[in-house]
């Protein structure tokens, strides 16, 4: 930041917090590695009066804080939010309206999977002030830090983003849209689930030995890569014993993984079936 755009926000916090209107900024934390996150994210974090922030940000992150800013753990993860959405809705208007310059830390995009736009709804509808600063999804983290393209000219011309994890913990995806050739598909918080996507796409039509990567740990030293097909992937993910957070990557560009596979992490564990 140049000197006069950092009197400038000196200025506009100053003035924010004496005349009680804070402002929120929602912010992307990438998926793991601290150096993945933007200047601005970094700048923000740097800079709030508290930060309420999610399960998936890592520490090294949240060392980027004020020594005096105010961190506000929610939770966040499957099945065991620390705080019901309505409730992180009203501590982010609660603290704004207190004055503060509040980051909303959230893992990957605040925009994918992530309820950032259910959260800044309740921001527009208190009148609140608010930013999004966009941060690097885990499908770009993973797959970057896997050597698995999601598009390549002689494999996918499609990507497709899916969760995995539903409603009432049923399968209800557009099934049909999955097995389509020439993509690749990625499913965000699948890992429960994998046993019975892998048979529906099965039975969909995709075919059995349809390449599969189960990325657990994206972009941080622990990050393993375990790389099956969609028939042997759930048992493969069991034998390596895989945990959360993990992204699972189907479609023939996981081959690229072993020629291009280039950061460390942990050896992988593949349990692998091509
Ligand atoms: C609630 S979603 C949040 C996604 C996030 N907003 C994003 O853009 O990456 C959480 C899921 O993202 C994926 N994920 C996030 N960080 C990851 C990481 N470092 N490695 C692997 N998967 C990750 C996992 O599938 C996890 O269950």
């Amino acid at each position: 930041m140049d000197a006069i755009s950092g009197a400038i926000d000196r200025k506009r916090r100053a003035g924010s917090a004496a005349s009680g209107n804070g402002r929120v900024a929602l912010v992307g934390a990438g998926p793991g590695d601290p150096d993945l996150l933007t200047l601005r994210a970094a700048r923000r974090i740097s800079e709030a009066d508290a930060i309420v922030y999610d399960h998936l940000v890592g520490r090294e992150i949240l060392d980027l804080a004020r020594r005096d800013a105010k961190l506000i753990y929610v939770g966040k993860e499957r099945d065991n939010h620390t705080l019901p959405q309505e409730q992180i809705n009203a501590l982010l208007i609660r603290l704004a309206h207190a004055g503060s310059m509040v980051v909303r830390l959230k893992g990957g995009d605040p925009f994918i999977f992530g309820r950032g736009g259910e959260e800044i709804e309740a921001l527009a509808d208190a009148g609140i002030a608010f930013e999004v600063v966009p941060g690097v999804t885990a499908a770009s983290g993973a797959s970057c830090y896997a050597g698995i393209p999601l598009t390549h000219r002689d494999h996918a011309q499609t990507c497709l983003f899916v969760t995995g994890h539903l409603k009432q913990g049923g399968c209800d995806l557009d099934w049909d849209a999955l097995v389509r050739p020439k993509q690749t598909v990625v499913i965000y918080m699948g890992l429960g689930q994998l046993g019975e996507i892998a048979k529906r796409m099965i039975a969909q039509g995709m075919r059995a030995d349809m390449p599969v990567a189960v990325i657990e740990d994206a972009t941080r030293a622990s990050q393993r890569v375990v790389r099956a097909t969609l028939e042997t992937v759930a048992e493969a993910v069991k034998d390596a014993g895989l945990n959360p957070p993990a992204l699972i990557v189907v479609g023939t560009v996981v081959n690229l993984n072993q020629r291009l596979a280039w950061f460390a992490g942990r050896t992988a564990t593949a349990a692998d079936a091509l």
